[in-house]
């Protein structure tokens, strides 16, 4: 009968407790899964517009988005970077530059999803952003709950103004955040590679950027005193080792596109294809409503994209290097090859590949491309003409700062 009456009263005490501590609920840092199964594609505002960004802007973006024809190539994400950001208010809610954004991001993403697109919004783990705006420390689960309230889709987490943070546990407080405000948003882990995200980023974010910014040249490092950006080729040197961390829902990410802000038309193409064999996020960077033709038609390539979000995310890998001629694989998920011959150097570059003769064996997806004579047709995705088999060997031509990009079709 004592040890009875114990038994109850220890059941009494331990409900006090969970009644005590309000309730019962368990922290869930991770992000939402089943979202970015394919890497990312969209626009952000950064390279091209930095802090000059309203709504107005963004509109005419979503806008040309569609009727240039990259939503139908599969871009979805219309992105605000730094700077949308007014004041919080006295409770701690965050709103909008009133005078960029009068009409209040509801209202702007609800007109973006109008145009069958999604929104991304942008903030920072620390005190203030990058830029000098309101950064979410200290507000996480109150950001998260607005920015669902909002309708967004996708957030951008910066890292400056972080002293004293640990970046595994500050990206996933915002993790837990966005999880509790429970609509489905993309978290996009910018801390430049610092930390090695790469570790612990899969199970709290769905990307993750490799290293500091992207600068639009192909291959030099600007110097801006404190901080450093690079080029195209320099940040695809920054990749090497990554590769197995990357897979569906989870992707390395070397920034942003620089296609359509001033490198040359080859440069641009060698900048799309590398990021498309790499399984890097797509997200453009340019101003869309002045592109030329060239730029949509780099962009818009459907062949190169399908390599990019080929449903097997593996990231490709550097095959060889030669006089600064580069030849990179992607196994795909139908049995097919993408192959790229980058050519780094200032001078044209001849190809001469032997398929037969070439061991390509992949030990991360455990797929060796098959060299039996004849194996698989030959499709030139840029200029999109078919070039035989792999019975023989493959000579072509690489310009200079360009690459050939092929699909090696697996006939069955
Ligand atoms: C950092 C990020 C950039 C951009 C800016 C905004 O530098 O790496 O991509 O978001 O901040 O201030």
């Amino acid at each position: 009968m004592k040890k009875f009456f114990i038994a109850i009263c220890l059941v009494i005490i331990s409900g006090m407790n969970a009644d005590a501590q309000g309730n019962n609920y368990v922290q869930d840092y991770t992000k939402f899964d089943g979202l970015a199964l394919t890497p990312p594609m969209g626009w952000n505002s950064w390279n091209k517009f930095a802090c000059n960004i309203n709504e107005k802007l963004i509109m005419e973006i979503a806008e040309v988005m569609v009727s240039s024809g990259m939503r139908d190539a599969g871009y979805e994400y219309i992105n605000l970077d730094d700077c949308w950001h007014g004041d919080r208010d006295s409770l701690g809610f965050i709103h909008p530059d009133p005078e960029r954004f009068p009409s209040g991001m509801k209202v702007l993403a609800d007109f973006i999803h109008s145009k069958g697109l999604r929104m991304g919004l942008y903030s920072d783990a620390g005190s203030r952003t990058c830029g000098g705006r309101p950064g979410s420390r200290g507000y996480e689960f109150q950001d998260a709950l607005t920015y669902a309230n909002w309708g967004v889709d996708y957030l951008k987490y910066d890292w400056c103004n972080t002293e004293g943070l640990k970046a595994e546990g500050a990206y996933k407080t915002m993790a837990a955040a966005l999880k509790k405000a429970g609509r489905p948003i993309i978290l996009s882990i910018c801390e430049w590679g610092d930390d090695e995200p790469w570790k612990w980023g899969p199970a709290v974010g769905h990307l993750w950027r490799t290293t500091g910014d992207i600068f639009n040249c192909f291959d030099c490092v600007e110097d801006h005193g404190t901080w450093k950006s690079f080029g195209v080729m320099q940040i695809l040197d920054r990749q090497k080792g990554l590769r197995q961390y990357a897979g569906p829902g989870r992707w390395n990410d070397p920034d942003m596109l620089e296609v359509g802000n001033g490198m040359q038309e080859n440069e641009d193409r060698a900048h799309f294809s590398m990021w498309a064999m790499i399984a890097a996020p797509l997200i453009a960077g340019n101003d869309l409503r002045a592109m030329t033709k060239e730029t949509i038609g780099i962009l818009t390539n459907k062949e190169v994209i399908a390599v990019n979000q080929d449903s097997l995310g593996i990231q490709g890998f550097q095959y060889s290097v030669k006089d600064k001629l580069e030849t990179w694989f992607k196994p795909l998920k139908d049995g097919s090859w993408a192959v790229c011959f980058l050519n780094r150097n200032d001078s044209p570059q001849e190809v001469d590949f032997d398929w037969a003769k070439e061991a390509v064996q992949d030990s991360l997806s455990k797929r060796d491309l098959d060299n039996r004579a004849g194996e698989y047709t030959i499709r030139n995705l840029w200029t999109k003409k078919a070039s035989g088999t792999t019975e023989k060997r493959f000579k072509a031509t690489v310009p200079s700062h360009d690459v050939v990009m092929l699909r090696l079709i697996r006939n069955i």
